[in-house]
């Protein structure tokens, strides 16, 4: 059995102790917050991750992870390697904050007392496991100590909602090191996850840095390219959805990543593509492709929020607003720079009067908004209750409504960030429906073009 430490006991920390405790390996997390590991050992999770509370509290009761506050107690027990899965945030230029990282780092120099592999798990700029290398080396000469250990880097790719799938059969493990043992290290530990050796990548430190922000990036890209070609799409009177399957169909490009909707958010994309921008920009070379990523998707929101108060002018203040999903994707209740909250944000602006609802995310967000809005306990109670209806999450719940159940909205009309239902369908239900680059699909898009002679309106639907 192995000992492992593993640092931060937040999304990346969890899943990686509780999936390689499940692998028969002895889990030392590592977390400041003594408030949450209270919670953890009470088997309370900081955030919704399905089956992420069983599996920790298995590997609690089979005694596979143990919660320390420090890293100097996880390095009494000597641990061959150490998980650093601390935070990176945006700093206000873009930049990743590494002050976590570093903290850490320093730590384990100031601990260190035999051989260790320490592997960097959170997303860092290109340049980081050398400054590791170097902090822990100035560390031991401070203690007049000549200790071996390896650095590493192996950024996570896994997803929020389904998180330990992606951990426990992951696509591929990507590791950048410096020596063969700490790639055999990583290799064997890693194997059990594994199909075959070739979803193992090893390369160098620079490349598997670099690789982690590319694949965001890449990701993001194919957002806000879907995004913004829906714009053209409702111009030209073409369906995105059909242009996205006639593209999917291609095994070239294949269909993941290109629904057209409000854009992206969470705690990943947004930073890493502003992080790539920073590198760009630090290394004199010009992200262009990137940075015009980010500006359509935080176009792409107030758009959809600009579009909601076009069509009712000011008429919207006499409206009861409901809002159907918070989060900045399903299965999950992060709303770290959730389309919702700059949606609600521009709503507001207008005094409207909104009840939001969200199987998981209503806590977070209430957290924000306060009694500025209302929370409802069902997604059903508000619609009878609402003049309109606003979806910006597509919970699996939402899909499993009939066009005719929004029939009981006092206006009738459904604005769909998220494209959850057939436009056709709708308008047979006799529901005004606008969804992304799908507008020309209904008859109302005729209608507004006419409101838009008549009385110079805005409205792009
Ligand atoms: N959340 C995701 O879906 C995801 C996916 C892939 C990669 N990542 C990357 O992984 C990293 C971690 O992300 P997260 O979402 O798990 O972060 P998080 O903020 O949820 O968790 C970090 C944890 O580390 C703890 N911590 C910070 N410094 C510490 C220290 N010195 N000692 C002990 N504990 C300490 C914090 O208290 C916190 O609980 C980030 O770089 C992120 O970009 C995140």
């Amino acid at each position: 059995m192995r000992k492992i430490a593993v640092v931060g006991a937040g999304y990346v920390g969890l899943v990686t102790g509780a999936c390689f405790a499940q692998k028969d390996n002895f889990i030392i997390i590592v977390e400041r917050d003594q408030n949450k590991i209270e919670n953890l050992l009470q088997g309370k999770i900081p955030f919704y991750e399905p089956g992420l509370d069983l599996l920790v509290s298995k590997a609690i009761d089979h005694k596979k992870i143990i919660f320390v506050d420090n890293l100097k107690q996880a390095l009494n027990q000597k641990p061959e390697i150490i998980f650093s899965c601390v935070g990176t945030p945006s700093l206000s230029n873009g930049a990743a904050d590494l002050s976590a990282v570093w903290g850490v780092v320093k730590e384990i120099g100031q601990n260190l007392t035999d051989y260790c592999l320490i592997v960097n798990k959170s997303t860092v700029p290109v340049g980081t496991a050398a400054k590791v290398k170097e902090i822990i080396k100035q560390e031991l000469i401070k203690r007049n100590l000549d200790i071996n250990f390896d650095v590493a880097s192996n950024p996570e790719f896994l997803k929020e909602g389904d998180a330990l799938d992606d951990f426990l059969q992951p696509d591929r493990v990507v590791v950048g090191v410096e020596t063969e043992k700490a790639e055999q290290i990583l290799f064997d530990l890693y194997k059990p996850f594994l199909n075959s050796s070739e979803q193992f990548l090893s390369m160098n430190w620079p490349s598997a840095e670099l690789t982690k922000y590319a694949s965001n990036s890449m990701l993001a890209t194919r957002i806000s390219f879907m995004n913004q070609l829906a714009l053209l799409a409702d111009k030209l009177g073409a369906d995105i959805n059909q242009v996205k399957l006639g593209m999917s169909k291609d095994r070239r490009i294949g269909s993941c990543f290109l629904n057209a909707g409000i854009g992206y958010g969470g705690s990943c994309f947004p930073k890493d593509v502003q992080a790539l921008v920073y590198t760009g920009c630090e290394y004199d070379q010009e992200m262009s492709l990137i940075k015009e990523v980010e500006n359509i998707n935080n176009k792409q929101r107030l758009l959809f929020a600009d579009q909601i108060l076009n069509y009712f002018g000011d008429n919207i203040l006499n409206k009861n607003i409901a809002i159907w999903g918070l989060a900045f994707k399903p299965e999950t209740d992060d709303i770290r720079c959730a389309p919702s909250i700059d949606i609600i944000n521009k709503l507001l602006e207008k005094k409207v009067k909104i009840t939001a609802y969200d199987p998981v995310a209503w806590q977070n967000i209430k957290n924000i908004f306060g009694d500025k809005i209302g929370y409802a306990n069902t997604s059903k109670e508000i619609l009878s209750k609402s003049d309109f209806l606003i979806i910006l999450t597509e919970w699996k719940e939402f899909l499993e409504y009939k066009p005719q159940d929004f029939a009981c909205l006092k206006d009738k009309i459904v604005f769909d960030g998220r494209n959850c239902f057939n436009p056709l369908d709708m308008q047979d239900a006799g529901i005004k429906y606008f969804s992304i680059g799908r507008n020309s699909l209904n008859n109302f898009n005729q209608k507004i073009c006419l409101e838009n002679f008549c009385d110079q309106k805005e409205n792009s639907f």
